[in-house]
């Protein structure tokens, strides 16, 4: 009865635990798959994850089935007389100490090689600098002067970007686990990580460190596109946005900006927050990105005309204040947001 019962729970948690894996394997369009590299340098940590992971299950396998055999064969039972008892024997004391110090030792060098060589730029590599605030990243291109831009970076795919990374206020950490693994952005330090996707694609992350209220809704995308697209999206986002004409429909929209943003968010060639102070994302390729508050939610009117009407509501501690904007002067934000491609 008893053994039927364990025996029944037994099958529901292997099945439970088949299935959660399962999930996180089986599903290729898991966000956040770290177990679906796309780049050589995931690659890396892939190729490290894996015999490691076996080499744990062998080990697993063996120190419980040991148990199981020791405790089924000297069972107590009716008659049965105690078996001999044995403390100390040098050679098996050598053995299980020698044989556990190999595995760590065989896991560990690779280990710290990978760690060392995925932290440090490749020579060539592409530079692209990479600023944590709560709660969005920004990205700044300083072979590109003066590209700079936020939530969305974009990538040459195939070849090797070197993400150097800091922090304006708190502790962060970039995370985009198709690319590499994670790590940390660091105020008052440079860190460095190597980044490459091998095709064109959207790959998601997150920041990985709790870094405040809203740390959660705190996302990062990375768009890889071809080397020669990406040539032409560094010449594009180098230029300045259009001032709309007074009769323009955008213009209503362009005066609530001047009247309203200015102090905090940049727009080329209108006005420029200086870099030291108090700053929120660049907004003048706006449109390009395709996501809004710190890559959680994805561009419509709707979702941007909500975000306008209370951020703090939205994201939860937004240092972008409830500026008590009319519906009307949304409306036009709206307008002239969607003028900056
Ligand atoms: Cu930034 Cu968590």
């Amino acid at each position: 009865m008893v053994r039927n019962r364990l025996g029944r729970l037994f099958a529901l948690a292997a099945t439970a635990l088949t299935l959660s894996a399962c999930a996180v394997i089986g599903i290729p369009d898991s966000p956040l798959n770290s177990l679906d590299p796309q780049g050589p340098f995931a690659q890396r940590i892939d190729d490290l994850f894996w015999p490691v992971f076996w080499v744990a299950v062998a080990v697993f396998a063996l120190v419980e089935g040991g148990v199981l055999v020791a405790t089924l064969a000297f069972r107590d039972r009716p008659g049965r007389k105690e078996p001999r008892q044995v403390h100390g024997n040098t050679k098996l004391e050598i053995l299980w100490t020698v044989i556990p110090v190999a595995i760590l030792a065989s896991i560990a060098v690779p280990t710290v090689r990978g760690v060392l060589d995925l932290t440090e730029c490749g020579e060539g590599s592409y530079t692209v600098e990479v600023i944590g605030h709560q709660w969005w990243f920004e990205y700044r291109y300083p072979e590109a002067d003066g590209v700079t831009t936020a939530n969305v970076m974009v990538i040459p795919a195939g070849r090797e970007v070197c993400a150097e990374m800091t922090s304006d206020d708190v502790l962060h950490n970039f995370w985009v686990p198709n690319l590499n693994g994670k790590r940390y952005l660091v105020p008052g330090q440079t860190t460095l990580l190597r980044l490459q996707a091998d095709e064109p694609g959207l790959y998601q992350g997150q920041c990985a460190e709790f870094c405040g209220l809203s740390h959660s809704l705190m996302k990062a995308q990375v768009r890889a596109v071809p080397e020669t697209e990406f040539q032409e999206w560094l010449a594009h986002q180098a230029e300045p946005a259009q001032e709309p004409a007074e009769d323009d429909p955008p213009y209503e929209g362009y005066q609530v900006f001047l009247n309203r943003c200015v102090q905090c968010h940049t727009i080329r060639p209108f006005n420029e927050v200086a870099p030291d102070l108090f700053n929120g994302p660049d907004l003048t390729h706006f449109m390009d990105r395709g996501v809004i508050a710190g890559a959680y939610k994805e561009y419509s009117q709707e979702n941007l005309a909500t975000w306008l009407a209370n951020p703090p509501k939205e994201k939860p501690g937004s240092f972008m204040p409830d500026l008590a904007l009319t519906q009307q002067e949304i409306d036009a934000l709206i307008v002239f947001l969607e003028t900056l491609q």
